[in-house]
């Protein structure tokens, strides 16, 4: 079957490299796509978001199957949009309606689902422009540090820690009277803050059934040790040590199954990724967030350690026989990913650097390439998140030595990448701390 992923980042050319080992694959399609993707499949220029464009490419080229990459299209409603329209209500998509979709594009709807279905999250309020007092009021019952959300999508930076009151108030008042993330802080999600560990768990889901993919845990600041500003993802481990059967088991009870749950309650269309933002609490899962995407760089990982046919299960799932679907098969082995960045992100960043010595690195490493585009034999860099060096092993620590010789040998103008990824994973638990 013709295949089209939407998408160009590193989560993009993962899906890319797992869907052409399927024997079922014919020709894939990547939209708009990146320098590594193009080795794989056909880059077609054109928007995720322009539903018409897309539409109209699956007729031309006999796509059966789309598989959409990033947030912003779900939300839009690209599977309402194919859904809706009789002559392409045959063709597969992996991904939500725009109504369940709501689970990442509002966290008041996210709040107001886990409230609903008795899913552990954090204590919390939402509020508008006119509640501003009482929202101050809230935040006085808190304690330090201070949760802001943006209630609607913010390309990744719509999340707010602050450990001052004044400050906490007076970026309150600039989000929802300032409008600071424009339309999308509209309403204000105000959170009691978690101390804890983060994991996240990914479940692929019919609506009704749903498998478990494997736990990873991703490093989010720029910086060593946990420092820094946010990014998108400097790298990500999979799986995670400390999730053991019995915490699985929790997250699988505790949140997992009245998800699906309360999914197939609401009577939400979905047919995609679930991606569970947890922080483990004293033992206990508790739910950030719910992305209905993979994670970038979590894919990464989970690609290159998933044995199982993924185009098989991509199909039962769209056909929502994800119950016939046979047990997933993961290989034992430790996934790890360093992200490659342009010196400088993610804050302003040069592009266009010549990258060097991608093609000469150890076998067993997989380079997938976010932010570049080829001219020629050449790639350059097009981005502020570059590459992604996989690297897996059935030790994490050799894992984490391959993945750093490769990433000092490739090299670029102004490349930065964590040195410390994975690093906290290999020692004991009981050892593990930042600060
Ligand atoms: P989110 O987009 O909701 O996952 O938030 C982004 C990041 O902010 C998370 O990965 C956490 O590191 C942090 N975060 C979000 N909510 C909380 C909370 N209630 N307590 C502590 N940290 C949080
Ligand atoms: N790595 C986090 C995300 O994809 O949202």
């Amino acid at each position: 079957m013709n295949i089209l992923i939407l998408g160009s980042g590193g989560r993009e050319h993962a899906l890319a490299w797992k869907v052409s080992q399927s024997k079922l694959t014919g020709e894939i399609y990547i939209a708009p796509g990146n320098a590594g993707t193009a080795t794989l499949g056909t880059n077609i220029e054109l928007s995720p978001n322009d539903f018409k464009a897309v539409a109209d490419f699956a007729i031309a080229k006999s796509v059966e199957l789309i598989i959409v990459g990033p947030e912003e299209p779900l939300v839009r409603g690209i599977v309402d949009y194919f859904r809706s329209t009789p002559s392409l209500a045959h063709i597969r998509l992996i991904g939500p309606s725009q109504e369940a979709a709501q689970l990442e594009g509002s966290k008041d709807f996210a709040k107001q689902f886990m409230e609903k279905y008795n899913i552990p999250t954090a204590a919390s309020q939402t509020f508008e422009k006119e509640d501003i007092a009482s929202a101050k009021a809230f935040l006085k019952t808190l304690k330090p540090p201070y949760v802001l959300k943006a209630d609607g999508l913010a390309a990744g930076k719509g999340v707010l820690i602050i450990d001052n009151i004044a400050e906490a108030e007076a970026q309150l008042e600039d989000m929802l009277v300032g409008e600071s993330f424009g339309e999308a802080s509209r309403k204000v999600v105000v959170e009691a803050f978690l101390e804890g560990i983060e994991i996240s768990i990914f479940v692929l889901t019919d609506g009704k059934n749903y498998v478990l993919l494997p736990s990873a845990k991703d490093y989010k600041r720029i910086g060593e040790g946990d420092s820094g500003l946010n990014t998108g993802g400097m790298g990500a481990v999979s799986p995670v040590p400390f999730a053991d059967e019995t915490l699985l088991a929790k997250i699988e009870a505790q949140v997992v199954k009245p998800t699906i749950k309360g999914i197939e309650t609401e009577g939400l269309d979905y047919c995609g990724f679930v991606f569970i933002g947890l922080m483990i609490v004293d033992g206990e899962p508790v739910v950030l967030e719910y992305n209905v995407r993979m994670g970038d760089p979590e894919t990464q990982v989970v690609m290159k350690r998933l044995e199982s046919d993924f185009v098989a299960l991509l199909t039962q799932c769209a056909d929502k026989k994800l119950n016939e679907a046979p047990p997933i098969v993961m290989r034992d082995t430790t996934a790890i990913t360093l992200v490659m960045v342009s010196g400088g992100y993610p804050e302003k960043y040069e592009k266009h650097k010549l990258i060097h010595n991608m093609q000469n690195i150890a076998k067993d490493i997989t380079v997938f390439q976010a932010g570049t585009y080829a001219k020629g034999t050449d790639v350059y860099t097009n981005g502020g998140r570059v590459l992604a060096v996989t690297a897996q092993d059935s030790d994490l620590e050799q894992a984490r030595q391959k993945a750093l010789a490769a990433a000092h040998k490739i090299d670029f103008e102004g490349k930065y990448f964590r040195t410390d990824i994975g690093l906290d994973l290999t020692r004991e638990r009981s050892a593990y701390t930042w600060n």
